[in-house]
């Protein structure tokens, strides 16, 4: 299942939700809540997870969400089904292109793991100069953990960090390194930055995204060709074997930028 799937999209949104850190988030929405009508802009919106997440908590602000992915898009704005929400494609590599004047919070959610340290760069840059707040949730940092261990585990997450780090279609990307990079970033332009763990902690009822989640890092680990592939198999058979049973942490990243003063 590719990342960008709406089907895998759908199936991590609930974990992603139970998952993000709660302070940040209403500290995300008050500072869009601190003006009257504000416009948060959502980079890499996917099928509207933020929206769906955050839009209870600024009722008054209306949308603009950002993606390549036409059919994404078209999903996004039919489940939202509200004026208040616009739709806008473009490519994130072109930050100085990304349509975000007039935006109080510019907001992504699992993107900036897939982000180059060049764009974090410019968006960073971009944002300080136009005093925009920024809330990017869930971005991979580079820890899964399960109750069941396996002797290959250790390999297998070494491996599949190396592939997080290849090109994704935005410039080589961050990786595990997404979180500390964006705090860098944003803190050396004059921000006030917060972070906060935000991990899915997946259990016998998240089955079916445990099981996605090991079937995507097996074929990630694959293409490194750092393992062998029947390690990769064997592996792979022992994880799904466990996903009704075992339990798995999975780290995450969320940030919060906001523009002093
Ligand atoms: C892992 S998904 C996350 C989607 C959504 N934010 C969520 O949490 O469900 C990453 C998103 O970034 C988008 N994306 C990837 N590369 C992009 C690019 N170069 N320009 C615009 N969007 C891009 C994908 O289409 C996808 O919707």
């Amino acid at each position: 299942m590719s990342a960008f799937a709406s089907t895998w999209l759908a199936l991590r949104e609930p974990a992603d939700r139970a998952a993000r850190d709660q302070a940040l988030l209403s500290a995300a929405a008050s500072h869009a809540n601190s003006v009257a009508n504000p416009l948060i802009v959502d980079l890499g919106c996917g099928t509207g997870s933020t929206l769906r997440t955050l839009s209870p908590l600024v009722p008054a602000a209306s949308w603009r969400l950002v993606d390549n992915d036409p059919a994404l898009l078209a999903e996004a704005k039919r489940r939202a089904a509200n004026d208040a929400v616009e739709t806008a494609e473009a490519d994130l590599r072109d930050v100085a292109a990304t349509p975000l004047a007039g935006a109080r919070l510019v907001t992504a959610s699992a993107l900036f793991d897939l982000a180059s340290r060049e764009m974090v760069a410019a968006l960073a840059e971009r944002l300080a100069a136009e005093g925009t707040g920024f809330y990017a949730a869930l971005s991979y940092d580079g820890t899964a953990r399960w109750s069941k261990t396996h002797p290959l585990d250790i390999a297998v997450v070494a491996a599949f960090n190396r592939h997080q780090r290849g090109d994704k279609g935005l410039g080589p990307a961050l990786g595990p390194g997404a979180g500390a990079e964006l705090a860098t970033a944003f803190g050396q332009r004059g921000f006030d930055v917060r972070s906060a763990e935000s991990p899915w902690t997946l259990g016998p009822d998240d089955a079916d995204l445990q099981a996605a989640f090991v079937e995507g890092m097996a074929s990630a680990v694959s293409q490194t060709e750092m393992l062998e592939p029947e390690d990769v198999e064997t592996w792979l058979a022992a994880r799904l074997a466990s996903v009704s049973t075992g339990r798995c942490v999975i780290g995450h990243l969320d940030i919060l930028a906001l523009p002093k003063g």
